[in-house]
Order: C-alpha cells, then structure tokens, then sequence
C-alpha cells in the first residue's frame, strides 16, 4: 500500500497532515506517536470510514480514497479497530460469521483455518465474546479480520490493556502471520518498544504529520526520537 500526501480534516483540526508512506507485504509497518499523534485517523481513512481531504492511497494498483468502506474491505483491507470491536453478545463463532459475511470465501473453511491459527477460539466457539479474557478477544478481533483473506491488515493498538507476557504472545503471533500470510500489517502502537521489537519498518507521527520513517532497526537506535516521540528513556 501506498500512501502519497494525505490530509484529513475534523473541521478546522488537521488530524493528518501530508502523510507519506508506504507498507511493504510481508513486513510489519510500526505506526507509532502520543496521543492525539493521528494514528486511528490514519487507519480509518485507509478504510473508508473518514474522508480525507486530499492525497492518495493505493492499494495492488487500485485507489481507495473515494470508495465506501465495504467495497475497501473487498479489496483486500481488513482493520481490527481500537478497543476491538467484536460484538460482546455474540458467540466467538457468531463474531467469526459476521466477519466472513459479504466475502466470497468457505465459511467451513475459513472458521477451520482461524481455530486452527488460534486453537483457544475453537475451544471456546460457543462462548459469547463477553466473556473472553482480554487476550483471547483480541485473537477474536484478529480472526474475524483475517477470515476475510485480506492483503493489508490494519491493527489499532493490538496491545493495549493486555498483560506484557500475553501481549508477547500476540506480536509473535502478528509476526508469523505477516510471513506465512504475505500480508502488509500496519501496527499501530503506543508500546513502541513491543512495536519496533517485531516490526520491520516504523512510520512516526507527531501532531499528524510524519517525523520519521525508516526501518524499525533505524527509528529504535535514533536517541532522539526515542526521547522526545516515542517516550522511551534509556
Ligand atoms: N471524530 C473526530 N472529530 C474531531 N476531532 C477528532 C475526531 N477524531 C479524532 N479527532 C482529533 O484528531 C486528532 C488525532 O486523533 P486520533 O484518534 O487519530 O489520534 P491517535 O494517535 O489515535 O491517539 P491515541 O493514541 O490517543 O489513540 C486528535 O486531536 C483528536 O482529538
Ligand atoms: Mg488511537
């Protein structure tokens, strides 16, 4: 995915400004910045859910800026919202359904291939979302994205309010589907250290507008960026 000068705009606040950057499939994107940075506005323009003022971003050679966020899902993007999004009265295999719903795809196989990936939502397929660890529905949010064969997979920070061992636990498992998948992921994440450790590329905002970009080995050596975006002290 390529994304050339995009803007966006709440009203008179410039929430993206001239942003420029492209994810690589295969590898992980880091997206990282302090609150307010714009990094949710970033994926829910990717994904049709905001409309930016201008730029461009494209995805296998199609533009997706203008098309409505069903039709960017087709194309290929799946995005895992910001606190998670799976539908707390629905069972784990109900929540897998409705993200399989509109996609030509095996719905057998689809959900035989997410339990096998994540062997705990098989286990627990009958249990209502509600009452999944925070852990195990942060995999449920994953596989109802991922179920849907997507080519880029937008993750809002994936991390957050997790325990450090099970949030481990899930980059390593974010790591082995971007290589087994050839997907492009773009990991959006305040824990930057967590981020930079698996991600292959890293994408820094400040206030909208982009401060670095290189790869992850780059951004986490640079003392700099480190102190002052990323609230990492030695
Ligand atoms: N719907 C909206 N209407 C008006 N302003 C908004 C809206 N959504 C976000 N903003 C503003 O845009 C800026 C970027 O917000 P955004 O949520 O993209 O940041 P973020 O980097 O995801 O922050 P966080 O780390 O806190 O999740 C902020 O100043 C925010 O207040
Ligand atoms: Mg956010």
């Amino acid at each position: 995915m390529q994304i050339s000068n995009l803007t966006v705009r709440y009203g008179a606040i410039e929430a993206i400004r001239d942003v420029t950057f492209t994810a690589m499939p295969s590898r992980i994107t880091a997206v990282l910045g302090a609150n307010g940075a714009g990094k949710t506005t970033l994926l829910r323009t990717i994904s049709g859910l905001v409309q930016p003022a201008s730029g461009s971003i494209v995805i296998e050679g199609v533009e997706l800026i203008g098309r409505a966020t069903d039709d960017i899902a087709r194309l290929g993007v799946g995005h895992v919202p910001e606190g998670r999004g799976v539908i707390a009265e629905f069972t784990v295999e109900e929540n897998l359904r409705l993200g399989a719903m509109a996609f030509d795809i095996d719905l057998a196989a689809g959900l035989d291939e997410q339990y096998q990936q994540f062997p705990v939502l098989g286990e627990r397929r009958k249990q209502y979302a509600s009452t999944l660890s925070g852990g195990e529905r942060q995999m449920l949010a994953m596989a109802r994205a991922l179920i849907a064969q997507p080519r880029l997979l937008l993750l809002d920070e994936p991390s957050l309010g997790l325990a450090p061992l099970v949030a481990a636990e899930l980059m390593t498992t974010i790591r082995e589907l971007c290589a087994t998948k050839n997907l492009s992921v773009l990991l959006v994440e305040q824990n930057a250290k967590g981020a930079l450790r698996i991600a292959d590329d890293a994408v820094v905002l400040s206030v909208g507008r982009v401060v670095a970009n290189g790869s992850a080995a780059e951004v986490a050596s640079d003392d700099q960026l480190r102190q002052y975006y990323l609230g990492l002290v030695q």
